[in-house]
């Protein structure tokens, strides 16, 4: 592995450009521009997965309440200078709120050699072609959707390649967002439909384990014991469908005994039109998802 100067940006980089590198994350210093929630869970999972070194990290965020928690929690090289923590870097990830990624790719418009930095970028609405229209025709950037369970290392993330990220540059993406769950490459242009489906998805399912606790302690159960029966009948529901890759309406009938329980439930289910609720939900999430990344581009 390169040695890394810890406090400065190697200069021996500009004659290696990320794309001729190995496309292992291991090989690289890695800025995290805004760590938030999202930031803060990547930094954790690719520091607990081991993909990287507390000394390979450089986090910054807007608060000192923050600062001094990412120093304690992880270890790493923490500030509030943007421009500087990218500077060190070879790869960014962009995780500030939509609103403030303006204000933070104008702090880093100056610094030369954006085509040698790969720019990963975590925000809603935000496409690669804003972002390599600000820092310069030819910088790398891929748009990336996580959700929040990357909190537990269980998201479910899909990636889209700008115009001037390579194979490798995807590889390394997949490989940071890997560390916390599950990752697709879909086309950037179904980016709001990855908003509309797992990128709100996390706030249905909570929607759901919440009424069915409720219906728990409706005929009887204590609300602690209702919320984890809830809570495990989902998880559990959810990783048989993964695990065993069988499609959810085969594992459905399987557990459909004629004249049971569970047939009385699913014609209550289907009165009340769970399945097309849940589609509309997600068309609905897309549409607002189109609607509020037409008005971040313009405000950009
Ligand atoms: N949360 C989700 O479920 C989710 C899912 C998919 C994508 N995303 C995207 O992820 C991004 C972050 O969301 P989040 O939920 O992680 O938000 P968050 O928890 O509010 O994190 C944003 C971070 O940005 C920092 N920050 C604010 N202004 C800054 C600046 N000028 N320079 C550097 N850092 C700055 C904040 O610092 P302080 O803490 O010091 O204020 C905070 O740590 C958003 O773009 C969002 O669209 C979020």
């Amino acid at each position: 592995m390169r040695p890394w100067s810890r406090q400065r940006h190697d200069p021996r980089l500009s004659a290696h450009p990320i794309g001729d590198l190995p496309t292992m994350l291991s090989n690289y210093r890695i800025a995290i521009i805004g760590t938030g929630n999202i930031g803060g869970a990547l930094l954790g999972g690719l520091l607990k997965a081991k993909l990287t070194k507390p000394d390979q990290i450089v986090a910054t965020c807007a608060s000192q309440e923050r600062l001094e928690y990412l120093s304690r929690e992880f270890a790493v090289e923490s500030g509030l200078d943007n421009r500087a923590a990218v500077e060190q870097a070879e790869i960014v990830l962009l995780c500030v709120k939509p609103k403030t990624v303006p204000t933070v790719l104008a702090e880093l418009n100056s610094i030369e050699n954006h085509s040698q930095r790969l720019y990963i970028s975590v925000a809603a609405g935000i496409t690669t072609g804003s972002i390599e229209e600000t820092l310069g025709s030819g910088t790398p950037v891929i748009r990336a959707m996580p959700n929040i369970p990357a909190l537990v290392d269980s998201a479910a993330t899909a990636i889209a390649l700008g115009r001037h990220a390579t194979e490798d540059h995807g590889r390394l993406a997949q490989q940071m967002f890997q560390a916390v769950g599950t990752v697709c490459r879909v086309a950037e242009g179904l980016m709001n439909a990855v908003t509309g489906l797992s990128g709100s998805g996390p706030a249905y399912i909570y929607m759901v384990i919440e009424a069915l606790t409720d219906g728990g302690v409706k005929m009887g159960l204590s609300r602690q014991v209702a919320l984890r029966l809830a809570t495990q009948t989902v998880l559990g529901s959810a990783l048989l469908v993964r695990e065993t890759g069988t499609h959810p309406a085969v594992l459905r009938d399987q557990v459909t005994t004629p004249g049971g329980t569970a047939i009385a439930a699913i014609h209550e289910l289907e009165i009340g039109g769970l399945r097309p609720m849940l589609i509309n939900a997600v068309v609905t999430a897309t549409q607002r998802s189109k609607e509020l990344s037409s008005m971040a581009q313009n405000d950009g």
